[in-house]
């Protein structure tokens, strides 16, 4: 079967910074795939090119079996955006912007209005539903660009960095419209910089760093390419390091390292919070003074610092 969004070497260029340098990308019908990468890593560009914003410089993309370039205007109607290119009316109010959305993809006024007021609803804009989105601030303008991406129940969705800014309130509600939207069939690209967020919403995920992908695979799959879990402990003295690191040593998926100086221990586990507290039951019987205790999980930091050997934030800094 033939993926429903597919990209082969696309490259763009923005003079001498190469946005995207070869970018291959294939997400399967029905499933939810993350895209995942710093600030500046291409992710914007990527979307752009799905939805026909923007032409690459060479490569090819497909979405749903469309070209973006020769059939770009079929590929318009059956796609939603979503993004940090907002396009609403700011004279019309919340409501009749969702329902023109819904009018020019096709719904009948019925449907459009029932639509557009049961997103209103799920976005928490049922209070400025009828002010002018000329007084929205900037979260509510967010909250209704995304309604408007989901108007149509687009067969292939884009969402780049779709809970950037949201209160949890809208984040919740967002994440239940995605999983209508896959349970119905819809393919979803989501764009995101936290490892945590495309762990929740997607099936799979591709790294992204300087334009082109580094990394492919479920968030468990990245996760232990970096090592996976870990507990990381304090204690108070050398004598505690060394009891600690005996009782411990069962629960070790890994090597256990300590560290004198620190009084530091990071033990490999598996098993998240029920291993923290097997951890804190052994510490506890054996009487050893822990200053600090907490389970890390990877993040995108530690997935860049292992699958690049720079830190994410870094191109930022650089800035
Ligand atoms: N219109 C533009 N003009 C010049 N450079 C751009 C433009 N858009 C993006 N870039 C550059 O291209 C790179 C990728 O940007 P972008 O796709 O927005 O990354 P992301 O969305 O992952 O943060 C960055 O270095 C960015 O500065
Ligand atoms: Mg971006």
């Amino acid at each position: 079967m033939e993926p429903a969004i597919e990209a082969e070497g696309l490259v763009k260029r923005y003079g001498s910074v190469v946005a995207l340098d070869g970018l291959d990308l294939a997400v399967p019908e029905g499933s939810v795939m993350g895209l995942l990468g710093p600030n500046g890593a291409g992710k914007t560009t990527a979307v752009r090119v799905f939805t026909t914003l923007l032409r690459a410089d060479s490569g090819r993309a497909r979405v749903a079996g469309l070209d973006v370039v020769a059939d770009a205007s079929k590929l318009r109607e059956i796609i939603g955006l979503s993004g940090q290119y907002a396009a609403v009316d700011e004279y019309l109010t919340g409501f009749e912007n969702l329902d023109m959305v819904g009018r020019l993809y096709g719904l009948s006024a019925r449907d459009s209005r029932a639509r557009a007021r049961e997103l209103l609803e799920r976005f928490d804009l049922v209070d400025a539903a009828d002010r002018p989105v000329k007084g929205y601030s900037g979260g509510m303008r967010r909250r209704l660009d995304l309604a408007g991406a989901l108007v149509a129940k687009p067969r292939v969705l884009f969402l780049d960095e779709p809970t950037t800014g949201l209160d949890p309130r809208s984040r919740i509600g967002m994440w239940g419209v995605i999983a209508e939207l896959v349970a119905a069939g819809s393919t979803l690209l989501l764009t995101t910089q936290y490892l945590e967020e495309a762990d929740r919403l997607a099936d799979r995920i591709a790294v992204i760093d300087h334009g082109k992908v580094i990394a492919l695979g479920s968030a468990d799959e990245l996760k232990s390419q970096v090592g996976g879990e870990r507990l990381e402990l304090t204690v108070s003295t050398p004598a505690d390091l060394a009891s600690a690191r005996e009782a411990l040593a069962p629960l070790a998926s890994g090597e256990i390292t300590a560290d004198e100086q620190t009084r530091q221990l990071t033990v490999p586990v598996s098993g998240g919070s029920s291993a923290l507290m097997e951890s804190l039951r052994r510490l506890d019987a054996e009487a050893v003074k822990v200053l600090d205790v907490g389970l890390r999980r990877p993040s995108l930091d530690d997935v860049f610092l292992t699958l690049t050997g720079h830190a994410a934030e870094e191109e930022e800094a650089a800035r």
